[in-house]
């Protein structure tokens, strides 16, 4: 099973291939902070520290959200993105 690592606040986690990160984090207690959940308002902005390549790929609405609220290189919208193997994730104070 993919692991799942929050950097900043040291955690990790075991989760299934394909598992949607919004929704392993709504039913577990993460430190990951969300905002309108439908990739609009850019609150679950993060940096993946490693395992990019393990994240679903970026779709149209994820880029011109991320364009609008980050110019991070390799930021992604954790309410859109499904995990397909180890990743490692920094959200400030995440
Ligand atoms: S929570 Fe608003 S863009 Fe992800």
């Amino acid at each position: 099973m993919p692991t799942l690592t929050f950097s900043a606040a040291g955690q990790s986690f075991e989760v299934s291939e394909g598992t949607s990160l919004l929704e392993f984090c709504l039913e577990n207690e993460t430190p990951m902070r969300f905002g309108c959940t439908v990739g609009s308002c850019g609150t679950c902005c993060f940096v993946p520290e490693s395992g990019a390549e393990n994240l679903s790929e970026m779709e149209d609405e994820e880029r011109d959200t991320l364009e609008m609220c980050t110019g991070e290189e390799g930021a992604r919208l954790g309410c859109l993105v499904k995990v397909h193997g180890d990743v490692t994730i920094r959200q400030d104070g995440a």
